[in-house]
């Protein structure tokens, strides 16, 4: 694959990911850097362009993040957006104020200059979002005013002949309407991309990087049945086939027969040349488990017992020389105001043994945000259910039982769970959720079946809507729908006599129960 990158270079926004996502969406690899990045490093990296991002900062204020003038002076393109653009103004000698009016929110932007290569195929009039205090009053030497608002004169910049362009709005926000296409012309007629990042590319590209890395040695590979670990599990059969040794543990908390579809897809008569373990470990997690009702003792538990079960199966293995993890770009991505990266020693676990003999770890979608390793997925002919399934958290329905963990109450959460979501597939309003589920909440209740008196436990479903899974809010299931689910829980499921929808946001909730 051709090396054609954008660097996003992150002075601190809430939209530096998202800027690298949509550059990506244009078929132009992008990374996210800390705007720490030195500019040797920068030369030595060669990007095709730099975008800057937005910050909450003021470029006046003493410890604003700012940046060496001779970034400007590479010859390499760049884009300043809001702080970035206020920064580009500021570094080369421009004037930046407290705008007179914030502007927040969607707000129509008057293109000046039509011919502006940022605006090919953009209205003369076109919505954008704005957010900032802040705005440049006066542009630098050698650059022309190419929009502006009735409320800001100076909406976008640019100095041609040097390849420098700003814009205060945010292009990679959906609400601007024509943003992508603005982002699209920047890499594509500023910087001169010719949009090489594909995932047939990327697939192929990794396939062949991981043959040349592990030659004829063993891998390892922990299968949750997620997306991510199943896609990692998937490139590296292509590549190296039956050196590849994948182990499911079964911790008897997964989602009813979500065992025997992970088998299905990857054991012996699945659809890839792999081995393949199935441990079923029920038992053992159940009585460590046992009595246990605080919750972050029930995860490190599970946690635990998880490492022990994949270390024993990896002695038996022996002499790994790899271990794969599915560890994504968001996970390896540093902030922009000087953190370090937090990486996560396994996404969806929490931690794989030290001590489980290998050489090295191979992390083959390190560079992909996850709609990216979705469609490398599809791209490696990995069935769609698996693909667009919803999250599961590693502790499984350990946290979606309020309380102490007992065969049984695994057997009411799978089987209520499982008719919620049959019924919200059936109705047609799943593909629409971020995720949903049913728990056991740990209350009991009296009730009256047939003339008998019941006491029993209460079933909460949980249906959300999020696209970063950090906020959410309760889905507007149809209530037709919920009155079927509560009635056939109640008639299916020994041990529940009530049913309730759980309306809380998070935050002040949370996505799951524990
Ligand atoms: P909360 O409950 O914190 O969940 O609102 C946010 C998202 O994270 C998932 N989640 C986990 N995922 N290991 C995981 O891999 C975990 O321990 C874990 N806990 C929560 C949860 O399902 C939701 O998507």
């Amino acid at each position: 694959m051709e090396k054609e990158m954008i660097i996003v270079l992150d002075f601190g926004g809430q939209y530096n990911q998202l800027i690298a996502r949509r550059v990506r969406e244009c078929n132009v690899y992008a990374e996210v850097h800390p705007y720490t990045l030195s500019l040797e490093k920068i030369k030595e990296m060669n990007p095709k362009g730099i975008i800057l991002t937005g910050g909450p900062n003021s470029v006046y204020a003493e410890e604003s993040p700012r940046y060496d003038k001779a970034l400007f002076e590479l010859g390499i393109p760049i884009l300043g957006i809001c702080y970035g653009s206020q920064l580009m103004a500021y570094t080369l000698g421009g004037e930046v104020k407290t705008a007179p009016v914030s502007e927040y929110g969607r707000t129509e932007v008057d293109v000046d200059d039509v011919s502006s290569p940022l605006f090919e195929h953009v209205d003369n009039k076109t919505v954008v979002w704005m957010s900032h205090t802040d705005y440049i009053a006066n542009v630098p030497e050698g650059f022309e005013i190419i929009a502006h608002t009735p409320v800001c004169p100076i909406a976008a910049m640019a100095n041609v002949e040097k390849k420098l362009y700003a814009t205060q709005f945010h292009p990679e926000v959906t609400h601007s309407v024509q943003g992508q296409q603005m982002l699209r012309n920047f890499v594509y007629n500023v910087c001169g991309c010719s949009g090489a990042w594909k995932m047939d590319s990327f697939v192929e590209t990794t396939i062949k990087e991981i043959r040349e890395k592990v030659g004829s040695g063993k891998v390892l590979c922990a299968l949750s049945g997620g997306v991510d670990s199943s896609v990692a599990a998937v490139l590296l059969s292509k590549a190296v086939g039956k050196q590849l040794t994948c182990v499911f543990v079964d911790h008897g908390l997964l989602r009813k027969n979500e065992g025997d579809e992970v088998e299905a897809v990857f054991g012996p008569n699945g659809n890839y040349d792999l081995n393949f373990i199935r441990v079923n470990a029920q038992n053992r997690f159940y009585v460590k488990l046992a009595g246990v009702t605080e919750p972050e003792e029930k995860r490190k538990i599970i946690g635990e017992e998880f490492i022990r079960v994949f270390e024993e199966e990896a002695k038996k293995i022996g002499a790994v020389d790899f271990l794969v993890q599915g560890t994504i770009y968001p996970d390896v991505i540093e902030s922009g105001l000087g953190k370090s990266a937090v990486i996560k020693s396994h996404h969806n676990v929490g931690g794989l043994p030290d001590c489980v003999d290998f050489k090295e770890i191979i992390e083959p979608l390190r560079l992909l945000f996850k709609d990216e390793v979705r469609k490398a997925g599809l791209e490696l002919g990995i069935p769609e259910y698996l693909v667009y399934r919803q999250p599961f958290p590693g502790p499984g329905l350990g946290v979606r039982i309020v309380g102490d963990i007992t065969e049984d109450k695994v057997r009411i959460v799978q089987d209520a769970d499982f008719i919620f979501r049959e019924e919200l597939a059936k109705a047609g309003v799943d593909k629409g959720l971020g995720q949903y589920f049913a728990a056991l909440t740990n209350m009991r209740s009296v009730g009256v079946m047939g003339d008998f008196r019941t006491y029993d436990y209460a079933v909460a479903l949980r249906a959300v809507n999020t696209s970063d899974f950090m906020t959410a809010d309760c889905s507007e299931i149809p209530f037709e729908v919920l009155q079927r689910v509560m009635t056939r829980i109640i008639n299916e499921v020994k041990g529940v006599n009530r049913v309730l929808y759980d309306l809380t946001s998070k935050p002040p909730g949370t996505i799951e129960f524990e």
